[in-house]
C-alpha cells in the first residue's frame, strides 16, 4: 500500500468508512430452528439450524454434509422444522454440539459429541405430529410438518441444500390472531447473527399498509399498560425452566405450579 493509499484509509476509518474484512461467517441473522428427524432405529434427532428461507409453502434449509439430520432425510424425507421462542436459547446451546451421529465425522471430533436422545438432553418434549412421521416440540410455538421434495449437493461439496414442502402449520393460540394470522407481536423467533442469539426486540412498522402498524399497536399498548399486559409474551414464561405457559395452570414442560 503507497503512503497516499495508507492515508486514504486512515481517512476513510476515522469517518467511518468501509473497509474490507475477511469474516469467518456470514450469519447476518436469520432464526433460529430444532429439525427432528427418524433415526434409522426409530428414534427422533433433533438439531439446530438456521440456514433458513421460505416462500409459500415451501422451505430451503442449508444443511452440513456430515450431518445426521441430512442422512436421515436422505432415507426418510420427512421432517419437523419447530421455532423456539427466546427464553429457550439455553435449549438450543445445550445440543449444540451434539450430533445424532454414532460414529463422529472427524472435522467435528474435537468438539461434538453423540447423543441418541437429542430431545433429553435439551429437556425437550417430543410431540406426535398430524401428517408426518418425525415428531414435533412441543415446546416450540410455531411448528411446521414438512415434506423433503429435493436435496441438491451445494457447490462446494460441504453442505446440501433441502427444499420441503409444509403440510401441516402448529401455532400456539397465544401468537394466533384473526383466524389464521400468525401475531407478530406475540410471537418471537431467536435470532441467530454472528454466532449470538437474540430476539427480535420492538416492531419498527408494518409493511405496506395504512392500517395501524404493530409498532403504533406497540406504542398504544406502552400507554396502556392492560393491553400491553395481554400481547406481551413475557408475562407467559415459566419463572422455573422458561418455557411458555398458559396464564393458569401447572407448566407443560416441568410442572411448576
Ligand atoms: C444456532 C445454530 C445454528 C446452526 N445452523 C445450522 C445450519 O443452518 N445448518 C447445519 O447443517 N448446521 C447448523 N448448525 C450446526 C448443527 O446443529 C450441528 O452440526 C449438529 O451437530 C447437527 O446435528 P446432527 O448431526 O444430529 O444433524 C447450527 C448450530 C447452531 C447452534
Amino acid at each position: 500500500m503507497t503512503a497516499a493509499e495508507a492515508a486514504g484509509e486512515q481517512a476513510r476509518h476515522q469517518h467511518g468508512g468501509h473497509r474490507v474484512i475477511n469474516p469467518a461467517v456470514l450469519y447476518v441473522g436469520t432464526p433460529v430452528l430444532l429439525l427432528a428427524s427418524r433415526n434409522d432405529d426409530g428414534g427422533a434427532n433433533l438439531a439446530p439450524a438456521s440456514s433458513y428461507w421460505a416462500l409459500g409453502r415451501m422451505l430451503a434449509l442449508g444443511l452440513e454434509a456430515d450431518g445426521h439430520t441430512l442422512a436421515n432425510l436422505r432415507e426418510r424425507p420427512q421432517l419437523t422444522v419447530n421455532f423456539p421462542s427466546p427464553p429457550l436459547w439455553p435449549a438450543v446451546e445445550q445440543i449444540a454440539d451434539l450430533t445424532g451421529k454414532p460414529e463422529v465425522p472427524e472435522a467435528k471430533a474435537a468438539r461434538y459429541a453423540y447423543s441418541a436422545d437429542k430431545f433429553a438432553a435439551a429437556g425437550l418434549t417430543p410431540q406426535p405430529s398430524d401428517l408426518v412421521d418425525p415428531p414435533r416440540v412441543l415446546e416450540c410455538l410455531l411448528q411446521l410438518e414438512a415434506q423433503v421434495r429435493r436435496v441438491t449437493p451445494g457447490v462446494t461439496g460441504d453442505y446440501a441444500i433441502v427444499e420441503a414442502e409444509v403440510v401441516r402449520v402448529h401455532a400456539d393460540s397465544r401468537i394466533v390472531r384473526d383466524g389464521d394470522h400468525i401475531d407478530p407481536l406475540a410471537w418471537q423467533p431467536i435470532v441467530y447473527s454472528f454466532r449470538h442469539y437474540f430476539g427480535i426486540g420492538e416492531p419498527l412498522g408494518a409493511r405496506g399498509s395504512a392500517a395501524p402498524s404493530p409498532a403504533d399497536r406497540w406504542a398504544e399498548e406502552q400507554e396502556e399498560p392492560e393491553g400491553g399486559d395481554a400481547a406481551c409474551w413475557l408475562a407467559s414464561i415459566c419463572p422455573e425452566c422458561g418455557a411458555m405457559r398458559e396464564a393458569t395452570g401447572a407448566c407443560r414442560r416441568c410442572g411448576a405450579a
